[in-house]
């Protein structure tokens, strides 16, 4: 496996930059004159631009047209903001530097940026993915596979060997999520980037990274193509957005998505690209401390007897595997009460947790996932997956965790799913029999 990932590494495009660093393209030089590379952090927030008034917060470039200096269209470097403009590229840029690929590139969406990626295949194409995949990229392959002659195989992609028995001559793209929503099921990146890239060396392994965002994971380096997330999530942080994000390092194939996003008009607008950037630089500080707060309250769901779905977990049944990927547990988590109603009650007796779709934000949100965001994919296929219908999907965010803790012990009370004894709240309802944890 491991001789595949260097033949892969080996395909990938190399470049320096003026200092002569192997860097990505960058509005920014990313490491100082020593060579010492900054950390994530500092170049989360690091960005220089060659602005006229030297303006810290890069300038909105609220401008559909720009003029040409001559009458056959010369001139500028931008002429039409579907095309390009100049807010949207320094997005791009720093955003290449921060996810340590050749190119970036930003749309209206999470979901524009599948649609994007989906318009790479040929009608008798085939796409490997999840069992357990987000409800709306669940359907745009749907529809992919009834209206446009694409073959789609969901397997179980927590088991390599699932995918492999399905890779073929005809496999174009293998799509993964991990970890995955709201089943917290984790993937191996590199084995199935390399067992697909050894079956059929055109194979495009795509990676939505949506749950994890370059703060801890680069699917790219383990083996990825694409790797794409929902913007409108950790990188913006505050749910006022909607944006997406793809990154390859592969030059030819970031030239195909363009096309595609120029031919289509889906490139982030420059207020969105302008506020995108702005939440991309308290990223480091807004994930730290989702990812504490989402510790603790997994720790307390699961000392209560309930069935807790969190990385951060030792008992996690991937657990080492998501470790040996990335730099950290993510700020999502699930549980399971046993009983629907009980569930439901939950998550409307929550006060702090606000029922939404969603995560990724600074506010805690509460849902279940069947009845929301999963709601796309019809109940027997749910079923088929094994998605329990009781679910709650926790995504935690930066609010005191003793208030978070507090306020969801007072809805478990409210909603019946714990017994109220003298040494505190007892759960009723114990994972798979088992006592509770210590
Ligand atoms: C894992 C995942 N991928 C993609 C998307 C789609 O992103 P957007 O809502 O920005 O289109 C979502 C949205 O919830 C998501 O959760």
């Amino acid at each position: 496996m491991a001789s595949s990932l260097e033949k892969l590494k080996g395909k990938m495009v190399q470049t320096t930059d003026l200092d002569g660093h192997d860097l990505p393209p960058s509005p920014a030089p990313s490491s100082p004159r020593n060579g010492r590379r900054y950390a994530l952090a500092t170049e989360l927030v690091y960005t220089e631009s060659n602005d006229q008034y030297n303006a810290s917060s890069v300038p909105i470039y609220q401008s559909a047209t720009f003029k040409q200096t001559s009458a056959s269209g010369g001139g500028g470097e931008y002429d039409y903001t579907r095309s390009g403009n100049p807010t949207r590229t320094h997005l791009e840029r720093h955003l290449a530097k921060i996810m340590n690929a050749q190119r970036a590139l930003v749309v209206s969406s999470g979901m524009a940026c599948l649609d994007v990626i989906t318009r790479l295949l040929r009608p008798g194409d085939e796409v490997i993915t999840g069992d357990d995949l987000y409800g709306g990229s669940n359907r745009l392959l749907k529809y992919l596979s009834t209206n446009g002659g694409i073959i789609v195989h969901h397997v179980d992609t927590t088991d390599p060997e699932c995918v492999k028995a399905v890779l073929s001559d005809k496999t174009a793209m293998v799509l993964l999520e991990t970890p995955t929503n709201p089943l917290i099921k984790v993937v191996d990146i590199p084995t199935i980037a390399a067992y697909t890239h050894e079956r059929n060396a055109n194979a495009i392994v795509s990676v939505d990274n949506t749950m994890l965002s370059p703060m801890l994971l680069n699917p790219l380096e383990l083996g990825a193509d694409i790797v794409y997330e929902s913007g409108t999530k950790y990188l913006s942080g505050h749910h006022d957005l909607m944006a997406g994000v793809m990154a390859v390092n592969d030059i030819a194939l970031g030239e195909k998505l363009y096309f595609t996003i120029n031919a289509s008009g889906c490139g982030l607008s420059p207020f969105d690209s302008w506020l995108l950037l702005r939440g991309i630089k308290t990223l480091g500080v807004r994930m730290e401390k989702q990812q504490a707060n989402a510790q603790r309250i997994a720790e307390f769901l699961e000392q209560h007897g309930f069935k807790v779905r969190y990385p951060g977990l030792k008992s996690h049944p991937q657990y080492k595997l998501h470790w040996s990927m990335a730099r950290g547990a993510g700020a999502v988590l699930s549980f399971e009460t046993g009983d629907t109603t009980i569930s439901e009650r939950i998550v409307e007796s929550a006060r702090l947790w606000a029922i939404s779709v969603s995560f990724g934000c600074v506010n805690s949100l509460i849902s279940m996932p069947c009845r929301m965001s999963h709601a796309s994919i019809d109940p027997q296929t749910r079923a088929e997956r094994q998605m329990p219908e009781d679910i709650i999907r926790l995504c935690v965010g930066i609010e005191d965790p003793e208030d978070l803790i507090d306020d969801l012990q007072r809805a478990l009370v409210q909603a019946g799913a714990v017994k109220v004894t003298l040494n505190g709240i007892e759960g009723l309802t114990l994972a798979d029999g088992e006592a509770p944890a210590a």
